[in-house]
């Protein structure tokens, strides 16, 4: 398919300039102040869509940031591939922190990106990864077109928890109606070692709030006299785990399926350098559940993370003063067979029970999704796999990830579909965090990888039949 190489190589150039149009829409969804911005990105992708080749698109409204929905149906008796994006990105916070102004894209070389990185909030999660898809159409309509159909879905809400795009998927299960389902907004785990995300953590996510007294009070006045709900509030996390650095919640465990001997040596099959990763991290020790390996830590296992902590004085100088009330935010990471809301309500009952007298605690669940798995015996991993040959020159390593995309087990239970996660973005690229990247190396090859798996998974499904 050497006319799709020579067609990217041509317009790469502009392939990243209409990129970095997208990226410098400031498409922030947790940020009400940004909304005018989430409609200007949904229609500069509608836009896109229908540049590249799709000859409906819409721009689905929903009770919050609109859907994206583009398709080309050449042969209703053709697979259908349904990809799957997202337009909206994380707050660039903290700012001062970026060596660069997040939404003004700039391409600068890193030691993992000798080819240079671009560098903006959302370059690499999700709207460089998505736009590949975009851009992969485009290549495919230009050297004779797409072996099958492809419908896509581009939301606005997925930072944010996604629920609308549930709504929407379950009301439209007709009009979504696919083979498989593609996504890109995962990573993999060098340039040189291509890998495929065979797993995504559940999630559940809480605020806590811990109420003292009535109002802030003098510490000296009413200090060791009563309860002070930062104190209690940092005790009571700090027994949600035990020696060992498990998760003391009771039942939480119940549900965990341990994996077989036979799959957790897979794992070793997984390049990994601890040395590396600590040195990456400047940290000089890794810490985590007992009995697991680091990578089975971040992936196979659930965790218990606090996200923000906060109550009291936290200016300048000293105040003397005990708060009336303490917060946190806490995130629990899920695995395959835990239900987010099983869990969810597993957590609520126990920080409750273990409040001590003297406060009150409220907990306030927010969004949650279930974990996903897939196996890479199946016909979808396989093409992708063929895909991944042809560009990389060797096989794709699957590997359980421990980040999220809770509509992916939605996906499959409400449109009967398994989902191949193509990512192209590397650990190291800083998603979510200040001077986020994407290698334009990653970019392209993203770009060139996908019309083989249109290929190759067309014929598989046929040939299926
Ligand atoms: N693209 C990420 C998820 C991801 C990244 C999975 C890398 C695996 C590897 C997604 O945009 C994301 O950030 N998801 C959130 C969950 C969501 C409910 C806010 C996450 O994982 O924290
Ligand atoms: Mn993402
Ligand atoms: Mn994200």
């Amino acid at each position: 398919m050497s006319s799709h190489t020579s067609y990217i190589e041509k317009n790469k150039n502009r392939f990243i300039e209409e990129l970095f149009s997208l990226i410098r829409i400031p498409s922030i969804s947790a940020d009400s102040a940004y909304s005018s911005h989430m409609q200007t990105a949904a229609q500069a992708v509608v836009d896109a869509l229908r540049n590249a080749g799709c000859t409906h698109t819409e721009l689905c409204p929903t009770a919050g940031f609109p859907i994206v929905y583009g398709e080309k149906i050449i042969d209703p008796a053709l697979p259908t591939v349904l990809v799957y994006g997202h337009y909206d990105v994380q707050p660039p916070d903290p700012l001062d922190l970026w060596d660069t102004p997040p939404f003004e894209p700039e391409i600068r070389k890193t030691d993992l990106h000798p080819e240079g990185a671009i560098f903006a909030r959302g370059a690499c999660d999700d709207k460089g990864q998505m736009f590949m898809h975009i851009k992969a159409l485009e290549v495919m309509e230009h050297n004779g077109g797409t072996p099958c159909n492809v419908k896509f879905m581009i939301e606005g809400e997925e930072e944010v928890g996604s629920d609308n795009l549930e709504t929407f998927v379950r009301a439209n299960t007709k009009k979504l109606v696919n083979d498989v389902i593609l996504i890109s907004d995962t990573g993999m785990l060098a340039n040189d070692i291509p890998s495929i995300t065979t797993g995504l953590r559940g999630m559940s996510y809480v605020e806590v709030e811990v109420t003292g007294p009535n109002r802030d009070l003098h510490s000296g006045l009413y200090g060791g006299a009563v309860a002070n709900p930062i104190n209690i509030l940092t005790k009571m996390i700090a027994s949600l785990h035990d020696a060992n650095n498990r998760i003391t919640i009771p039942g939480f465990y119940n549900e965990v399926e341990d994996l077989s001997t036979a799959e957790r040596a897979d794992f070793k099959n997984i390049p990994f350098s601890l040395e590396n990763y600590q040195n990456s991290l400047d940290i000089d020790s890794v810490y985590g559940e007992e009995g697991f390996s680091t990578l089975e830590r971040k992936s196979i296992r659930p965790t218990l993370d606090v996200n923000g902590i906060w109550g009291g004085y936290t200016g300048e100088g000293a105040k003397t003063v005990i708060a009336s009330k303490a917060y946190a935010k806490i995130s629990m990471r899920l695995v395959p067979n835990q239900n987010s809301e099983e869990i969810t309500k597993l957590f609520i009952d126990h920080f409750t029970s273990i409040a001590p007298k003297g406060v009150t605690v409220k907990v306030t669940p927010h969004h949650g999704g279930e974990a996903y798995v897939m196996h890479p015996d199946g016909l979808e991993f396989q093409a992708a796999s063929k895909a991944y040959i042809e560009t990389f020159g060797k096989a794709p390593i699957p590997v359980r990830d421990g980040g999220s995309i809770p509509i992916v087990a939605l996906f499959e239970e409400t449109l009967q579909s398994k989902t191949v996660l193509m990512g192209f973005g590397l650990d190291s690229d800083a998603i979510h965090s200040p001077n986020e990247h994407f290698g334009v190396f990653n970019f392209l090859k993203g770009i060139e990888t996908i019309p083989h798996f249109y290929k190759h998974f067309t014929k598989m499904q046929q040939e299926n039949q």
